[in-house]
């Protein structure tokens, strides 16, 4: 049988908790969220905001006004008795993909809504916050406690797009000749570990996955068991000056280290390093959200898509971890830079778990439907809102994507 958005998310939310009164906890959760989207986009302009560098990123005004959508979609629209949506063609503009919530603005051509302004976005915000809080108040325990899995989904989904601000406006100021710092303090975080060091998993049944009714995506259950190792597993993320030695090795430009796929998106995309670096007077710079900084030999290397991740592995002999083997070795604390830095690609196929079944609803379209042709990554990135993570937490991208902060580290055959 199908599981209900109750079911499959929590009993007790990790974001709030139901020990004192669940109208006040609920508002400071919702609040905090909302409030943390606002404060990642008060550094950008109206024109900043309007952005959309590629098809696969949206604009930091379209981020603001979707997340809003989907509370006034899926909690008010279909909670709240009485609420009237805020605007007629606000549903049109700013549904991202669930078709059963009906028809929607091309995903490509989200850079062309100079209208509405941001201003109006914000209006938009403070009205749906507005509606959001009343209907707290007043909805009663009973309500709210039947609301609070919805209400954490959504809160989790504004992270997720929390993130997206991040890696989206990174890539728009990356094509920007005189490139711009979103802030200019900003630093990239310091690796916890370096060196060569490997940690051996022995062959063992494992469980994988969620257990218990804290907040979690529905793609990280059921709980399954899987026969992992024996494998070894480098505790440390893959650096810059690993990749450039990769690089000086003729890395990009060699067919045999490549997936087919892989080394003819090299070739059509033209990459001679990750994404994001720009080399001047012979030196390899990144652009970062503190502007265009020299590349640090020592800090992981990031914006790397999975072909690139998988020919490095290939160039060293070895190969990428699966996610089970990731979850294992993570869960048991052996993990340098696990959470907080990079998103690990890793070489497993983003597939539902034995067992899986997407909830009933639209927002069954959440996860299950991208099932096919992405690669699980692990972990979490230096953009992740804090207390988004789980070691049992599977991101996917498709192998070519390399915006987001995602690196690799190594696994290999045990002897
Ligand atoms: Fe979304």
């Amino acid at each position: 049988m199908t599981k209900t958005v109750s079911a499959i998310a929590a009993s007790r939310p990790s974001l709030f908790s139901e020990k004192t009164g669940l109208a006040d906890e609920l508002i400071d959760a919702f609040l905090a969220v909302r409030n943390e989207t606002e404060r990642r986009a008060a550094p950008l302009s109206p024109e900043d905001q309007l952005i959309q560098s590629m098809p696969d990123a949206s604009p930091a005004k379209w981020h603001r006004a979707h997340t809003t959508w989907f509370f006034e979609q899926f909690l008010l629209g279909e909670h709240c008795s009485g609420y009237k949506p805020y605007h007629p063609d606000y549903a049109f503009l700013f549904n991202s993909y669930y078709v059963s919530a009906g028809p929607r603005h091309a995903r490509a051509r989200r850079g062309d809504l100079t209208r509405p302004s941001a201003d109006e976005i914000t209006a938009y915000r403070r009205h749906v916050d507005a509606a959001v809080v009343k209907f707290f108040r007043e909805a009663g325990e009973e309500k709210l406690s039947a609301m609070a899995p919805l209400v954490e989904v959504g809160l989790n989904h504004e992270q997720q797009h929390q993130e997206l601000m991040y890696t989206d406006i990174l890539h728009a100021f990356a094509q920007n000749p005189i490139p711009p710092a979103y802030d200019p303090s900003w630093q990239f975080p310091a690796a916890g570990g370096s060196g060569e060091d490997w940690i051996e998993l022995t062959e063992g049944i494992h469980s994988i996955g969620h257990a218990g009714d804290s907040f979690h995506f529905d793609n990280e259950k059921p709980v399954h068991r899987a026969l992992v190792g024996p494998v070894r597993l480098a505790r440390n993320l893959v650096t810059n000056a690993d990749w450039i030695a990769f690089m000086a090795d003729g890395g990009y430009t060699t067919p045999t280290l490549w997936l087919m796929d892989g080394f003819a998106a090299a070739t059509n995309e033209q990459w001679q390093a990750p994404g994001h670096w720009r080399e001047i007077d012979g030196q390899w710079h990144i652009m970062t959200l503190a502007g265009l900084k020299p590349v640090d030999p020592a800090s992981p290397v990031s914006h790397i898509s999975y072909y690139e991740a998988d020919a490095f592995a290939r160039w060293r002999g070895q190969h990428l971890p699966t996610e089970m083997e990731w979850e294992v070795a993570a869960r048991a604390g052996l993990l340098n830079d696990a959470f907080g830095i990079v998103w690990q690609w890793t070489r497993s196929a983003y597939s539902p778990y034995p067992g899986y079944r997407a909830i009933e609803g639209a927002l069954g379209e959440y996860n299950g439907k991208f099932m096919v042709n992405q690669l699980v990554l692990r972990g979490s990135s230096l953009a992740t809102p804090d207390g988004h993570s789980r070691v049992t937490y599977r991101n996917f991208f498709y192998p070519h994507h390399r915006w987001q902060f995602t690196g690799l580290r190594l696994a290999d055959y045990a002897d």
